[in-house]
């Protein structure tokens, strides 16, 4: 898919950047689940976890460290060769990682898993959300659970150049159907890379829950967060991995999360 073979040279283009920006959160002690995640994931102790879109391993680094072993998966090569390297450098043993478009994942990998786990700034990038859900249900076992915490499709419709000066004004349609085109990659553990054709899909929250449900999960829970991962511009960090704009004093919601087990 043409928008797909696009996103994977946008995201090469800031894998380098995104390695030695993680690599020093580690050694300063500053990476780390935002206080949701800690909250909710639960005891991995003994499980086998594997993290789709897990760009340069950083989290999935995370992940190993409180499991028995952890897979991260990733479209881009230059992602997956750092997120190697990253784990080399942190002397993390307990995972691997493998390069792979998670729309043609299932067809590749027949692997079992106790958990699936996503983070952070992934589902938009993904076309086929019924495809997604399908996936996840692939890579549990029986007894397995998932995992997500990422951007709230509410937030993800507003101008983001207009959210620091406190107007909510929609650019994306919350029941837009084709992907927003965009000429740039990166800024949060990089610097803007401009050139590229990023394509980012708005998926409201029914196309989750639905794929989820459709493809055999129980939802355990939907929760909704004021705050956001990442600073859109403009937002202030307030701690345990998590920023808000002063105006926005419980107006909408900036992130979500959702648990969902085997049927
Ligand atoms: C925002 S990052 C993931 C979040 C991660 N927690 C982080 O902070 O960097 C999005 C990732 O999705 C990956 N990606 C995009 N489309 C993909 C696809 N079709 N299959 C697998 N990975 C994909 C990108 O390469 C990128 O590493």
């Amino acid at each position: 898919m043409k928008e797909i073979e696009s996103n994977k040279h946008a995201w090469g283009q800031i894998s380098e950047d995104h390695y030695h920006s993680f690599k020093k959160h580690f050694l300063d002690g500053t990476h780390e689940f935002n206080k949701y995640i800690k909250a909710e994931l639960g005891d991995l102790r003994g499980k086998s976890v594997i993290h789709l879109q897990c760009n340069t391993g950083a989290d999935t680094v995370l992940l190993a460290k409180m499991c028995a072993n952890a897979v991260g998966v990733d479209l881009v090569p230059d992602n997956i060769m750092y997120a190697k390297k990253l784990a080399e450098d942190l002397q993390i043993g307990n995972v691997e990682f493998i390069e792979s478009d998670i729309m043609d994942f299932m067809e590749k990998h027949s692997e079992k898993y106790d958990a699936v786990f996503v983070s952070e700034g992934a589902i938009g990038w993904l076309p086929d959300l019924p495809r997604w859900g399908k996936t996840i249900r692939h890579l549990l076992k029986n007894d397995g659970f998932f995992y997500i915490f990422d951007s709230h499709p509410i937030v993800m419709m507003f101008d983001e150049n207009k959210l620091k000066n406190a107007i909510t004004e929609i650019k994306y349609p919350y029941f837009g159907k084709e992907p927003d085109e965009s000429d740039s990659i990166g800024g949060y553990a990089s610097e803007t890379k401009y050139g590229v054709k990023a394509y980012f899909w708005q998926h409201k929250i029914s196309d989750i829950i639905n794929a989820l449900s459709n493809a055999g999960l129980h939802i355990e829970f939907l929760n909704e967060f004021i705050e956001n991962f990442y600073d859109p511009g403009g937002a202030k960090y307030l701690g345990d991995g998590l920023y808000n704009y002063d105006f926005n004093d419980g107006k909408f919601p900036m992130s979500f999360s959702v648990k969902a087990t085997v049927k």
